[in-house]
C-alpha cells in the first residue's frame, strides 16, 4: 500500500511526532511504501472561499504548495495524520489544509456532498494534556476525532482508527501501551 505520513505538529520531538515516527517504521517493516509530509515545511495560504474548486476539483490558487500536497493525498491509499489536540480540534495548519482541499475532497450537489477521495483510509495519531477518560468526556481527543472525521468522511476516506497519547504533561515519552495501539492500527493497513 502507498502510505502518506503527515506531520501536523511543529514539534519534531513531540508526542505525535514520536507516534508518527513509530508508525512509519512499522509501515516500512510491513512492506508499505511510505511518503513523509511535514506540513510545517510547506507554504499554505488561507482558503478564500471563492468556490471555484467545486467545479475544478482543485484549488485554483496555485502559488503555494497546495498542488503538491493535494497530489500526494490523491495518490496515496492510506493517510496517517499526526496532529496534537489544539483547543479540542486539529492544529490550525491541519485545519487550513482541510479548508484548502474542500473542492479536492468533495463536490456539492443538491443533496449530500459527493466524495472525491473515496477508496482511501486514514489513521489519526493524536496527543493532549488532558488525562483519560476526561480527554474523551470533555471533547479533547473526542473533539479532534470528530473534526478530522468531518473532513475525511465527507471526502469518502474511511477511518482505520485512532491512537491517543493522553496526559502528555506527565509523560516523558509515549508509553509502550500506546505505541502498541499504533502498531495495531498500522497492521490493519
Ligand atoms: C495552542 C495549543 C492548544 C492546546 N489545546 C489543548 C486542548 O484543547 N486540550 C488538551 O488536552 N491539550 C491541549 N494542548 C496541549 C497539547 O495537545 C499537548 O501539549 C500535546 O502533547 C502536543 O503534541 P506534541 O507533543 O506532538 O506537540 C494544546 C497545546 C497548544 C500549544
Amino acid at each position: 500500500m502507498k502510505v502518506l505520513a503527515i506531520q501536523g505538529s511543529y514539534r519534531n520531538n513531540g508526542k505525535t511526532s514520536s507516534m508518527l515516527k513509530y508508525a512509519i517504521k512499522r509501515a516500512k517493516e510491513l512492506g508499505h511504501k511510505v511518503t513523509e509530509l511535514n506540513l510545517f515545511e510547506k507554504r499554505l495560504d488561507y482558503c478564500k472561499s471563492c468556490g471555484k474548486c467545486d467545479e475544478t476539483g482543485q484549488c485554483v490558487y496555485t502559488n503555494d504548495d497546495i498542488e503538491e500536497i493535494t497530489s500526494l493525498i490523491k495518490n496515496t491509499d492510506v493517510i496517517i495524520l499526526a496532529a496534537p489536540v489544539y483547543w479540542g480540534n486539529v492544529p490550525a495548519i491541519v485545519k487550513n489544509l482541510f479548508d484548502r482541499m474542500v473542492g479536492a475532497s468533495m463536490k456539492h450537489t443538491k443533496a449530500f456532498p459527493m466524495p472525491r477521495l473515496s477508496g482511501k483510509r486514514y489513521i489519526l495519531l493524536t496527543a493532549c494534556h488532558t488525562k483519560a477518560p476526561f480527554d474523551k468526556i470533555f471533547g479533547q481527543s473526542s473533539g479532534i476525532a470528530k473534526n478530522a472525521k468531518e473532513f475525511f468522511k465527507t471526502a469518502g476516506v474511511k477511518e482505520i482508527g485512532m491512537a491517543v497519547c493522553d496526559d502528555t504533561n506527565n509523560r516523558e515519552i509515549v508509553p509502550n501501551k500506546i505505541l502498541a495501539k499504533v502498531n495495531k492500527l498500522v497492521e490493519r493497513i
